[in-house]
């Protein structure tokens, strides 16, 4: 058969990246521009500097992913493109790059939605991998527990009903004075602390989940220290809310991939936690279920995922765009 080469575009939120992905696994190329030090001294992104920033690299980065993949656009078979959710305006660099690209070469535009887009990050680090498997998906902007029956198809069994748990690991660590972004800092802190304040989790009675508790009860434990004078221990706070945030959602979805397809995939920023990670293949080895993790450079956001949901898209020939494609922010994973 044929190879297919996709090149992937993501600019969601604030990085700007483009990839080159042959047959949805084999990545090419993989060039990720990150922002992260600009938005590092007003403490988050802001949306505003990221567009600008975002058309000021997206050609070069673009530029740098096709040489180092050896193509021209002209010998792509399609330009996959995120076009939600995110930001607005980030979106939009990507989105009417991908279509001006599109337009001078005949090449043709897939929409990808940036979750699916986490979830196809497995098959790029796991070429045997194959649906259905059960997939935690664990990012700054979504968490849900989804079932994945095809390359294209999903079922969203569990999802939080407040915050993501990407987001409340941002909120502790502005909490505790780490820089942004966060969850990477509570990730060291929490390495060398003990559970001590064991705090709630962020499963729900009905198996959904609940940042937003948790996010209050830290902020409430740091200021009642505080107002008693007491001096708090960084890395217990940071080990007893990632304990609280992680551990009931690793065991849901382990409990659901044990009862089902006995598969497991992880996906989206949080899956580079180190105790998720570690938590995870401890559990699902005792439970008898196959654990797949992506790489650490594919949990946050890149391009490659965007590339290889575009190959299968096009395969199935689904989510094909025309020059009418608008950033969508608002994008969220449908049970199809
Ligand atoms: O998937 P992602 O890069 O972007 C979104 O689609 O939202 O996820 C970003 C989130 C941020 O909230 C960040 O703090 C979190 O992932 N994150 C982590 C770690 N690395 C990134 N959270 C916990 N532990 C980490 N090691
Ligand atoms: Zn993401």
């Amino acid at each position: 058969m044929k190879d297919v080469v996709i090149l992937g575009i993501e600019s969601s939120c604030d990085e700007t990246a483009a990839a080159v992905v042959r047959n949805g696994r084999q990545v090419l190329s993989s060039v990720v521009n990150s922002q992260i030090e600009i938005h590092k001294e007003y403490g988050g992104v802001v949306p505003e500097i990221a567009s600008r920033n975002h058309v000021r690299n997206i050609d070069c980065v673009v530029k740098a992913a096709l040489d180092e993949a050896g193509v021209t656009p002209f010998d792509l078979d399609g330009i996959a493109v995120t076009y939600g959710a995110g930001l607005v305006g980030a979106l939009l660099v990507g989105v009417s790059f991908a279509k001006s690209l599109s337009q001078a070469t005949g090449v043709p535009l897939i929409k990808v939605n940036h979750i699916e887009g986490h979830i196809c990050a497995n098959y790029i680090t796991h070429p045997e991998l194959e649906p259905p498997f059960v997939c935690l998906l664990a990012s700054g902007g979504h968490t849900a527990v989804v079932m994945v029956e095809s390359y294209t198809d999903y079922s969203v069994l569990k999802t939080t009903i407040d915050d993501a748990c990407g987001e409340a690991f941002d909120k502790v660590a502005r909490t505790l004075g780490l820089p942004y972004p966060g969850g990477v800092w509570v990730d060291k802190l929490a390495r060398e602390g003990k559970n001590t304040a064991d705090f709630k989790s962020a499963v729900m009675k009905d198996g959904n989940f609940s940042y937003s508790g948790l996010k209050t009860g830290v902020i409430n434990y740091v200021h009642n220290m505080s107002q008693k004078g007491l001096e708090i221990n960084k890395n217990d706070v940071a080990k007893s809310f990632t304990m609280a945030a992680v551990k009931g959602l690793v065991d849901e979805a382990a409990d659901t991939a044990a009862a089902s397809v006995k598969k497991l995939c992880v996906a989206g920023g949080v899956g580079a936690n180190s105790y998720l990670r570690e938590y995870a293949a401890e559990i699902c080895a005792k439970k008898g279920v196959a654990l797949f993790l992506p790489e650490l450079k594919y949990c946050g956001d890149n391009a490659a995922m965007i590339a290889a949901q575009g190959y299968f898209l096009m395969r199935e020939n689904k989510d094909i765009a025309d020059f009418s494609l608008n950033a969508c922010p608002t994008l969220t994973l449908k049970t199809k």
